[in-house]
């Protein structure tokens, strides 16, 4: 079967209480990993050097309009030719694990074939960092597929999962020996759905059937390339990093509301939790894509590849939302989203929406602060997400939770002297370290944490516009500067506190 209802589809309510503002320090378990992220397109740059291919969002940053200011990934923050004075600074910032993804369009260059000069790059990378003492977390795929593989149908297409289990397989066989923590894919919700059906990420393409399809083939390769993996290396740690929100109804009593957020959450969470975790996609959702033909991709087998055991679930978190059947009075649909698309200033200004007919979904403000993606700062949904990933999904499968990105993008400001003192980073960083810190109390098997990001970096379709790094980047010199919110990430890992 394609469906079983295995998961609550209603939005999860918290069992205990929700961590207190206060002063007390929150300490972490003996051993909890600090870590800090970052993303193959978001920092190396080198994007036409050692071999590498064209990648899908080389190919998107060139149509005129999709990404802010024209900005594109070409130079980034140049780590391909900084790698060291990048672990340098993790080493410096006293961070125990790097998390960054490999470009497959580096490795291979058309998807398929091999590219010598590519692996090498990552094997200097990985023994720079074991040299310092890092361990690193190798995410296989962070949203760059070859082009060459777009133009033979991409996600969507089947044959796209075989491919990614084949690059998987190369990626071990030269790294195996030395990265001890594998992830497949990086939050797989925002390439099907923002790449190919709300078109604002590559590859661009609008088609509500297009991104159920690739749902189901991101999964897929998901399910192939861990078969590849644990095959090769039955001691790894082996899992998948999924991005959630925290879908609360604006208004509990009213029915539309309570719909809108049962399906905010099932496209974003369970679509992609239930399917790895219980071996189905969820009955409900299915239902109301019906049209589009999820179940006419999912192949016999494809489900029991997908929900292979795993070892860890990385957890992406950044804000949750109220969400109701009817849009705020004067404000745009689209404000508010959870994936910051509506903060594109430039070029044509277009709204992220799921498949359709899914009825209608418009997140509501509820006055809270607000970061520079507009998202809201909701350090407590962090809590409640974590606690009901504990006591449905990861818990009772033994799987060990690592919040593999949070953090917030803040317009910086410079000092004359060149420092950067940015206070509202540390409060966000601070809220959601004692959220986790609430969660772990609580009984949530979390064992580390990484900071979103380790570099101000290409944000997307947003460019070089938002910042998010608790280092600063000076884009012209290439410049690193600490941020005040890395002197404080620095002393909490050494701690292992958020002191009071
Ligand atoms: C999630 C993505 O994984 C990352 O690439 C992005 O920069 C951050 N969220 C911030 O939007």
């Amino acid at each position: 079967p394609t469906t079983r209802a295995l998961s609550p589809q209603v939005p999860f309510t918290p069992t205990t209480p929700l961590p207190a503002a206060g002063p007390a320090a929150a300490r972490f378990p003996e051993g909890f990993t600090w870590g800090a992220a970052t993303a193959a397109y978001q920092v190396e740059g080198a994007a036409a050097i050692g071999g590498r291919g064209p990648s899908i969002w080389d190919t998107f940053c060139r149509v005129p309009g999709a990404v802010h200011g024209g900005h594109d990934g070409a130079v980034a923050c140049d780590q391909y030719h900084r790698y060291r004075e990048d672990v340098a600074l993790l080493r410096d910032l006293g961070v125990d694990s790097y998390r960054f993804s490999t470009s497959w369009a580096r490795v291979m260059p058309d998807g398929r074939t091999v590219n010598r000069a590519g692996l090498d790059y990552y094997s200097r990378l990985v023994d720079e960092l074991l040299a310092s003492g890092i361990a690193p977390w190798l995410t296989l795929y962070h949203w760059d597929l070859p082009q060459a593989l777009e133009d033979s149908g991409g996600w969507p297409a089947r044959d796209t999962a075989y491919r990614f289990a084949e690059y998987a397989a190369v990626m071990h066989d030269a790294l195996g020996d030395r990265v001890r923590t594998w992830t497949t894919l990086n939050e797989p919700w925002c390439s099907a759905f923002l790449g190919y059906t709300a078109g604002v990420h590559a590859p661009g393409r609008q088609s509500p059937a297009d991104g159920v399809a690739a749902v189901h083939h991101l999964l897929l390769g998901h399910g192939l390339a861990l078969g590849e993996l644990r095959r090769r290396d039955a001691e790894a740690s082996l899992g998948i990093t999924l991005n959630f929100t925290v879908a609360d109804p604006f208004d509990p009593s009213d029915p539309a509301d309570v719909n809108a957020a049962r399906l905010e959450d099932g496209f974003f969470n369970r679509m992609f939790l239930d399917p790895i975790f219980c071996g189905a996609y969820p009955a409900d959702i299915v239902d109301d894509v019906a049209h589009l033909g999820l179940a006419d991709h999912v192949q016999d087998g494809d489900l029991d590849l997908i929900s292979a055991p795993i070892d860890v679930l990385g957890v992406n978190y950044y804000n949750g939302a109220a969400v109701s059947a009817r849009p705020e009075q004067g404000v745009p649909q689209g404000q508010n989203r959870p994936d910051g698309v509506r903060s594109v200033s430039e070029g044509p200004h277009r709204e992220v929406s799921p498949p359709q007919p899914v009825g209608p979904v418009h997140p509501r403000s509820r006055g809270l602060p607000t970061t520079d993606m507009g998202w809201e700062v909701q350090p407590e949904g962090l809590t409640r997400l974590l606690q009901r990933l504990q006591a449905d999904y990861a818990g009772p499968r033994g799987v060990a939770m690592y919040v593999t990105e949070n953090g917030a993008a803040y317009p910086d400001v410079v000092e004359p002297d060149g420092s950067v003192d940015d206070p509202d980073r540390i409060a966000y960083l601070d809220a959601h370290l004692r959220a986790v810190h609430a969660a772990i109390e609580d009984g949530a098997d979390v064992r580390g944490y990484f900071v979103w990001s380790l570099l101000d970096n290409f944000e997307w379709a947003l460019g070089y516009s938002k910042r998010f790094g608790i280092v600063r980047v000076d884009y012209e010199t290439q410049r690193r500067t600490v941020k005040a919110s890395g002197r404080w990430y620095a002393q909490v890992a050494a701690a292992n506190a958020v002191d009071a």
